[in-house]
């Protein structure tokens, strides 16, 4: 369907049709988050979108379950991102979709933020460039991608009413870029978020949505609300939402946080309050928007452009002639991906050289979900998978020596917003009495050579982390392990940073994030050493407290409004400038292998590059980092920003020419508009944001 195609349906379509396409509608098949019906007369087909970005969520089927996004940050290996990508598409595809509800890219402001396991990092450069690979991956098979929730969608707490009050030049260096450097990738289609930002509803934001996306951007594609995040009719189709989603009632909604069995309960969200929309906002782009066009309050041509860019989708997907990609479903390829991915994404953070693990050392596996796989946080990602592979079994499979399985501490249940809303939680981590087994489990410590130790938080779409604390007994649980063993390995499951009070009781210390199905067998592929340790901290690691945004006013905001005052200070920016020693470093991560940098010049395009050897006999996985410092500035600048990064395989005792762009974002400040200050800055290259092991002047 070319443009001119699109001209002539235009002309033939009714008022009413070009209605129905502007809104969402119940899904015969009853599979899809969303659905667009399409006009039959016309051989337009219809489009299903469904959710991400996990793995691909249809009610009552499965799919794979690959690692959170967060820990596919954890790889700082964009292909990574595509791969996976590509691989949830033909997922999506197999299961008869074509739109990914895919990936979620908010920058992670808040450390609490129940999502954070669904986004990337705290910094933007890193946020952009996985999020573009995932749009390019998922795009590859013929499926769109949806980068949400633009924008400044950091918070669940109120996530539905809170304004996110912030400068232009905080957005644009801060939150805006994830989403341009997603566009620019070609995602098809985008979701505004719940939030109002300065005052306004994304979904009638007129500047962000039209100034910025559509016309400073050039986005050509679908710019959708999130569900029942349309507020308004004549606000939300000037400011230039295209689609209404679902724009169906709560009990059409299949799967949704309000299907059959919650019906009832949808306006009263309880422990949710502030986190739910209102299921009200429905129908805001049909008879109504009829009305306003008839009443000259929304223009014709602006429907007519809304038509064209959902007709413009189907036909970038090539739907028009029937054919339709067949997809794969849970191949060997797709098992395979996702235990990589979740293995590449585990972080090393400490390790007193009790990893590798020998194949024949005698462990203890404690813990209170070792029986099952860590799939993900609750809400819309939620991903039902067809096999999994626990932490303990995929230890037990692994190791040659004795495995003693002890729980320690009743299970942590996972925390799903849909459990919430059906009253079958309140949401709180102290609701039952917890009966620990210490005494069992430092026995089962005592009795081998090393113990680990896997402990894990809950987190849920629509309401944030009550602290960074492990939720119920399990600090004392780590406690009771490292007080019988000093060779305790402590392995951490969680949406983001959690505070670890027990560090230096214990001889290592591994971030496995939310691992997905292949959980216990990637966690043991980093364990026994079969592949090097490459993750690296996207976020910083500290107390609650140290974090900037730690007032109300910053954080979950006071009437209403969260002042982003912290400016352009986020994550590491905010702990170089206040001087604060986090406890694990953005970029942070130890590997097994190990290496020196050398030879670091500047080209003469303005890229850095250095030799990496490797010089030991392990083969390793490094990830290099180039981070900017300005040069005496105009105005207050972060002491650094990471420019570019690149991850390489280096044999053992073997060097190679690691190459890293830094383009002129790299080098500016907004104010205003872009400024590249000219003047000599500092790169320094090196393995987290407070390890630099080389550093280069480079005018500009
Ligand atoms: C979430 C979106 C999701 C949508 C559809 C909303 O609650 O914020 O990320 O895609 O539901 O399930």
């Amino acid at each position: 369907m070319a443009g001119d195609t699109i001209s002539r349906l235009l002309e033939t379509l009714t008022r009413g049709e070009k209605l129905g396409l502007v809104r969402g509608a119940a899904d015969p098949a009853g599979t899809a988050t969303g659905y667009v019906a399409g006009i039959e007369r016309l051989g337009i087909p219809p489009l299903r979108l469904v959710d991400g970005p996990l793995g691909v969520r249809i009610p009552d089927e499965s799919a794979t379950a690959f690692p959170a996004p967060i820990a596919v940050a954890s790889t700082f290996d964009p292909t990574a991102a595509y791969r996976k990508g590509a691989a949830m598409a033909r997922e999506a595809a197999a299961h008869g979709q074509d739109v990914l509800l895919a990936p979620g890219l908010n920058l992670i402001r808040i450390p609490h933020c129940g999502r954070n396991f669904e986004y990337y990092s705290e910094d933007p450069i890193l946020t952009g460039s996985i999020a573009a690979s995932a749009v390019e991956g998922i795009q590859s098979e013929e499926v769109l991608a949806t980068p949400k929730h633009y924008v400044a969608n950091n918070q669940e707490t109120d996530r539905v009413t809170v304004s996110a009050d912030s400068s232009e030049r905080t957005l644009r260096e801060r939150y805006l870029p994830g989403f341009h450097d997603a566009i620019d990738a070609g995602a098809g289609a985008i979701m505004t978020a719940y939030n109002r930002v300065n005052g306004t509803h994304m979904s009638e934001h007129r500047e962000l949505v039209t100034g910025v996306l559509k016309e400073e951007w050039g986005f050509d594609g679908v710019v959708m609300s999130d569900w029942y995040g349309t507020e308004s009719t004549v606000a939300a189709a000037n400011a230039g939402l295209d689609l209404e989603m679902p724009g169906i009632e709560p009990d059409e909604q299949i799967g949704g946080a309000a299907d059959e069995e919650t019906a009832d309960q949808t306006t009263d969200f309880g422990a949710l309050a502030g986190g739910m929309p209102d299921p009200e906002n429905v129908g805001q782009f049909d008879q109504a928007l009829s009305e306003a066009i008839d009443s000259g309050a929304v223009l014709e041509s602006r429907l007519d452009e809304m038509v064209r860019r959902v007709l413009g989708a189907i036909e970038r997907l090539d739907r028009l002639d029937g054919d339709r990609p067949v997809g794969e479903l849970d191949t060997p390829d797709h098992r395979t991906l996702a235990e990589e991915l979740a293995a590449r994404g585990t972080v090393v953070l400490e390790n007193d050289g009790v990893l590798p693990l020998a194949a024949e050392t005698e462990i203890a596996v404690i813990g209170p979900n070792v029986h099952e796989a860590t799939l993900g946080g609750g809400g819309s990602s939620e991903t039902t998978p067809f096999v999994t592979t626990s932490t303990a079994a995929g230890l037990r499979d692994r190791a040659d020596g004795a495995v003693t399985v002890c729980r320690g501490h009743p299970e942590i249940e996972d925390l799903s917003f849909f459990d919430v809303i059906a009253g079958e939680s309140t949401g709180r981590t102290d609701e039952n009495k917890i009966e620990t087994e210490f005494d069992s489990a430092a026995d089962a410590a005592a009795g081998a050579e090393v113990a680990i130790v896997v402990v894990r938080d809950r987190a849920t779409e629509a309401k944030d982390r009550e602290s960074l604390a492990l939720p119920g007994e399990q600090d004392g649980l780590v406690e009771a392990v490292a007080a019988a063993n000093d060779r305790t390995v402590v392995v951490i499951q969680s949406s983001g940073p959690v505070e670890t009070p027990w560090r230096d009781s214990v001889a290592a210390v591994v971030e496995a994030w939310y691992p997905g199905q292949a959980d216990g067998a990637a966690l043991a592929s980093v364990l026994y050493g079969d592949i090097d340790a490459s993750g690296r901290l996207p976020v910083t690691f500290a107390p609650a407290a140290a974090y900037p945004a730690s007032s109300p006013e910053q954080y979950p905001g006071v009437a209403g409004r969260a002042s982003y005052s912290e400016g352009v200070f986020v994550g590491y920016h905010h702990f170089d400038a206040s001087g604060t020693d986090p406890t694990y470093p953005f970029g942070h991560g130890c590997s097994y292998a190990t290496f020196a940098y050398r030879d670091l010049t500047v080209t003469d395009e303005g890229a850095v590059e250095l030799t990496v050897e490797n010089t030991g006999d392990r083969d390793g996985r490094e990830v290099v980092q180039a981070y900017v410092c300005p040069p005496e500035s105009d105005i207050e600048r972060p002491e650094r920003e990471l420019g570019g990064f690149a991850a390489v395989d280096v044999a053992g005792g073997a060097s190679e020419r690691v190459r890293i762009d830094l383009d002129d974002r790299a080098f500016s400040y907004y104010d205003d508009g872009w400024v590249l200050e000219s003047g000599e800055y500092t790169v320094e290259v090196g393995r987290s944001a407070r390890d630099c092991l080389r550093s280069v002047s480079l005018t500009r």
